[in-house]
């Protein structure tokens, strides 16, 4: 296995993705950023060098389970204290499986403002990991959502009295590039000639059959993603196999990753085809963010039919079809343990404290604490965050999933759940309504240090006397985050086998800001020793 050495230097840069001119946080002048590539087992080193003048950041290795490195996940708060401006940070680890993962940024809503990239990890070769799947070339696509809006506006909007929300995103990007009309733009800002916010194009040569590696971070947004006139056939999901499925319109949730297989071998190879992502799940206000299939000896340019609008927006069934359809391949199939010792049941809500809108699992919304969970455990700093642990369930049998909810005794709180280390947790989220009536979102839950199995899906309340009898334990697939549908539930097991201290949340980067994660705690006394540049803030300053 190799070493890689990656040197990264974090700065402002104005860029125009959407061919309006706004500030984003790159890596070495880019976003998105580099494409890590490397191959199962191979050491990854990334030398991290903050140049933003005034905003510190840390960087989150989405997929990456970080066994043995548990100081190296780059989730500020829970893992380590934020990169200063002028300092330097190099994380180290493992990329252990291969697949398809992401990094982002993990500080305040720094993710939205283009610190974001893949992480590509190529199968050992004629390992038992090898893809039981064939292809002829590989593109890779890394779909966001972009606002004109700064992300400090945003966060300020947030927790303002009255809200304001983020809204509906400016454009929609597929690897950085998306279209916005210039004349909806503050003049001099936007302009649509510029290289730079092109549409990308992927090439096919006919006959061929290509992987697409399909990866979304988006901060707000599901999106529907579909190649013109090409069905996919998804063979991977968050750096798993799974059982081949056609689809015509993927469904992809922020933090998930796909890969599918196409075969150029449309009837008509002498014109090119659109890559279309819209969004669903919200009622969309983005125009379609669009790329180009481009087919050998095709000419060059946009396709000549409009862009696919993809599925209808509130079209949850569909979507919840896809999440069911997607088990583990049968050769690559690992059984979960039989059964847990430990349920954890997640009520998602929407809540309001101090007239402050909040999100909140069974009346607790999350906040971070000063001092990042690792350190201050490892080093028995007590009183560096609430030692009472947060509830294990809420009221589930009487709990009225499709009413408005005042939740009056919602508290804020910045404890974790302690898990016996080895043991098996399965955790039930459950959706809610929201604030507003008839209203339910679709929640992507992302767990770092861990993979889980997805045991089911339901759209109702789940009864913890009936549904875990049709849990699926024969084949479920091993992912790193799930959608959980509007008033749906969604059931998850993991073993507790990672030392460390894990984050648990909703991938909405607006969500997570309002309160909506949890954290994990397991093995602490195993970890060794920290490596002191972890440190430096809340009670690991000097002086304590
Ligand atoms: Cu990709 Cu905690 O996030
Ligand atoms: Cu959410």
């Amino acid at each position: 296995a190799a070493t890689l050495h990656h040197e990264w230097e974090i700065s402002y840069q104005f860029k125009s993705p959407d061919c309006v001119r706004k500030l984003a946080v790159t890596i070495n002048g880019q976003t998105p950023g580099p494409t890590i590539r490397a191959t199962q087992g191979d050491t990854v080193v990334v030398r991290v060098s903050n140049s933003l003048l005034t905003e510190n950041v840390a960087i989150h290795w989405h997929g990456i389970r970080q066994i043995g490195t548990p100081w190296a996940d780059g989730t500020e708060g829970v893992t380590q204290c934020p990169i200063l401006p002028g300092d330097v940070f190099t994380y180290t680890f493992v990329v252990d499986r291969p697949g398809t993962y992401m990094y982002h940024a993990h500080y305040g809503m720094q993710r939205s403002a283009g610190l974001n990239g893949l992480i590509i990890v190529a199968a050992a070769p004629g390992g038992r990991d090898a893809e039981p799947f064939a292809y002829d070339g590989e593109h890779d696509v890394l779909l966001n959502d972009w606002w004109h809006n700064s992300t400090y506006e945003q966060a300020t909007g947030l927790a303002s009295v009255p809200i304001r929300w983020v809204g509906e995103p400016h454009s929609l990007l597929i690897n950085g590039r998306g279209t916005f009309n210039c004349s909806a733009a503050v003049a001099g800002t936007c302009d649509a000639t510029l290289s730079e916010c092109a549409a990308p194009v992927f090439d096919v040569v006919p006959g061929k059959t290509y992987r697409f590696r399909i990866a979304s971070l988006t901060s707000l947004s599901a999106l529907n993603f579909e190649i013109e006139g090409h069905p996919m056939t998804v063979v991977e999901a968050d750096g798993h196999y799974v059982k081949p499925f056609v689809v015509d319109s993927l469904s992809i949730y922020s933090g998930e990753t796909y890969s599918v297989l196409i075969k150029a071998d449309h009837q008509d190879p002498t014109r090119n085809y659109w890559l279309a992502s819209n969004v669903v799940s919200r009622q969309p206000g983005t125009p379609t963010g669009t790329a180009v299939l481009s087919y050998l000896g095709a000419p060059r340019g946009p396709p000549p039919t409009p862009p696919p609008a993809g599925r209808a927006w509130n079209d949850t069934m569909y979507r919840f079809q896809q999440s069911v359809a997607t088990v583990a391949h049968p050769a690559h199939v690992e059984p979960p343990p039989p059964r847990a010792d430990r349920t954890i049941l997640l009520l998602n809500t929407q809540n309001k404290i101090d007239g402050r809108i909040k999100w909140a699992l069974n009346n607790v919304s999350f906040t971070l604490p000063h001092t990042p969970y690792l350190v201050a455990m490892k080093n028995g700093l007590l009183g560096a965050f609430d030692q009472r642990p947060p509830p294990e369930t809420y009221a589930h049998q009487t709990y009225d999933i499709y009413a408005v909810q005042k939740n009056p005794n919602t508290t804020t709180s910045n404890g974790l759940y302690r898990l016996r280390f080895g043991s098996v947790v399965d955790v039930v989220l459950q959706n809610a309504n929201m604030l507003d009536a008839n209203k339910s979102e679709t929640h992507p839950w992302h767990l770092h240090g861990h993979d889980f199995w997805v045991l089911g899906y339901g759209i109702g309340r789940f009864d913890p006397a009936v549904h875990p009898a049709t849990y699926n334990l024969r084949d479920p697939v091993l992912k790193n985050t799930v959608a959980v549908h509007p008033y749906g539930w969604t059931a998850l097991r993991f073993k507790a086998d990672n030392p460390g201290v894990w984050a648990f949340h909703c991938h909405i980067e607006a969500h997570f800001f309002m309160g909506m994660g949890v954290v994990f705690e397991e093995g602490i006394e195993r970890i060794a020793e920290l490596p002191p540049e972890i440190m430096g803030c809340g009670k690991t300053k000097g002086g304590h």
